[in-house]
């Protein structure tokens, strides 16, 4: 598949529904769910239903039934029975996805995992948790930091996000450059398999080669393999100190190459991110934070460790950045103006949402040294198409945002829309980069799949998908393409 030989996928109505064909839940099922999870645990009122219809994205549909479990062993009674009433089913955690995987698009089960939200151990001499999937993740980073242990990956969802929802999508954040993303910090996990069987991978050891790696299988799976129900996450020691500074740039290809220049200057920050200017005006005129609006770029750079070693790290970055194009490097005073920067931007996705009725939200992964260039292209490809595609996030990792804003209730725009996002994707590819770094595939980017997968690599990756779910029924339609007919 190339840009070439490819016509426009109809992006914004995140392609066909799944072609199987699911059973609907029966009557008796329905009444044995209600029955065994109480009224607070099985919802049919149409208006429960609608709430469980959406994600961050703007695709919407309803459930037949969502379920709410508190146990494992509910939700294995729940899978026993989708499989014997061959009935699709959606898990779900906060619904704060922005690739449309957990909307219910072939309706069946949401299988939503909020009241799973017990953090079972803490292991401070192992340096670990072991929490239920539904547990917040910001209250995950409350919970170590109370006992002087970090969990490093944060993503702007973080304070409605769930654990088990960023173990499914493999989130990321901020902290990619220097701490990895969620993945490098699950151990071990327990699932359901869609049969209604129990699994644990991995456990509290660091180290295991034994067998394949169906822990890291799992992770980033987007719920299409198994219900996961208990995480073991690793944490590390709470970084000696923390000091956020914000670089002012006129020009975003200055901005946009400041991040190797840093690393090989052999300073690691915690995190570099980007805002373009276009980001900045959204978020300032919501959250003013004092962003400097008339600045073509912003980087927000935070360095942690040893507070001596922080210092000289941090007079560095400001050197380094002057001598680059920035005007201004601004140094956070205290934790109250770090903790405002931060705010503001986490906003920036939600900021969007203001500017125009629908927002397409990408998240293409470049090599660094690609940025420059892939930053240059999204800029053309919003001129060529006359739309507005603000572009900010994780620079460091060559993880950009670029936001269509649009209105979808408007074809013709629609279809400048999906042409724009497939050449976003073009041009991700050709970079030697890939769709996504951290939303996943969902809905909204499954059908551009075989044009960033080898296509042993896609097959390899269906009979997978059949190994683990025989009847299609974990999550259907969504991460895979719709086969030709
Ligand atoms: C962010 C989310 C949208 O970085 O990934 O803001
Ligand atoms: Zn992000």
């Amino acid at each position: 598949m190339s840009a070439q030989d490819k016509s426009v996928i109809d992006i914004v109505q995140g392609g066909p529904p799944p072609s199987a064909n699911f059973g609907v839940l029966s009557p008796s099922a329905k009444q044995r769910l209600s029955e065994q999870l109480g009224p607070e645990g099985a919802l049919l009122a149409p208006e429960d239903l609608q709430s469980y219809a959406y994600d961050g994205t703007f695709l919407e549909h309803r459930p037949d039934i969502v379920v709410l479990p508190r146990t494992t062993a509910e939700v294995q009674t729940i899978l026993a029975l989708a499989t014997e009433e061959h009935v699709p089913v959606v898990t779900r955690g906060a619904g704060s996805g922005l690739a449309g995987g957990s909307v219910p698009l072939s309706g069946g089960i949401v299988l939503a995992t909020t009241r799973m939200d017990a953090i079972l151990e803490l292991d401070d001499v192992n340096m670990l948790v072991r929490v239920q999937p539904g547990v917040v993740t910001a209250d995950l980073h409350a919970a170590a930091l109370a006992r002087g242990l970090y969990y490093p990956p944060d993503p702007a969802s973080q304070r409605q996000s769930t654990i088990g929802g960023n173990v499914a999508m493999c989130a990321g954040g901020p902290h990619g450059l220097k701490y990895g993303v969620t993945k490098d910090y699950v151990l071990g996990l327990e699932a359901v398999t869609a049969d209604g069987r129990l699994m644990r991978t991995g456990g509290k050891m660091i180290k295991n080669v034994t067998g394949y790696n169906l822990t890291q299988l799992l992770v980033g799976s987007e719920g299409t393999l198994a219900v996961i129900t208990e995480i073991i996450i690793r944490l590390i020691p709470k970084p000696r100190s923390t000091r956020t500074a914000m670089a002012v740039f006129p020009r975003i290809d200055d901005a946009s190459r400041m991040i190797t220049i840093i690393l090989n200057a052999g300073v690691v920050p915690a995190t570099i991110e980007i805002m373009d200017q276009d980001s900045i005006r959204c978020v300032e005129e919501w959250q003013h934070a004092g962003l400097p609006v008339d600045a073509e770029a912003i980087l927000l750079i935070e360095l942690d460790g040893e507070p001596s070693a922080v210092d000289v790290e941090l007079r560095d970055v400001e050197r380094l950045c002057s001598e680059r194009g920035a005007t201004e490097v601004r140094l956070a005073a205290n934790a109250e103006e770090s903790a405002t920067l931060w705010a503001a931007r986490r906003a920036v996705s939600a900021s969007m949402a203001r500017i125009r009725p629908t927002k397409l939200g990408e998240d293409i992964s470049v090599p660094r040294s690609a940025i420059p260039e892939a930053l240059t292209a999204i800029r053309a490809i919003a001129a060529k198409y006359g739309l507005l595609i603000p572009v900010y996030g994780h620079i460091s990792d060559g993880n950009l945002h670029p936001n269509i804003l649009f209105d979808r209730h408007d074809p013709e725009e629609v279809e400048r829309v999906n042409k724009a996002a497939g050449e976003i994707f073009d041009v991700a590819v050709g970079l030697g980069g890939t769709l996504t770094g951290e939303h996943g595939i969902g809905s909204l980017k499954k059908e551009y799949l075989a044009l960033a997968l080898d296509p042993v690599e896609l097959a390899m990756m269906r009979q997978i998908k059949d190994a683990f779910d025989p009847l299609g029924i974990l999550n259907p339609g969504k991460v895979f393409p719709a086969r030709p007919a």
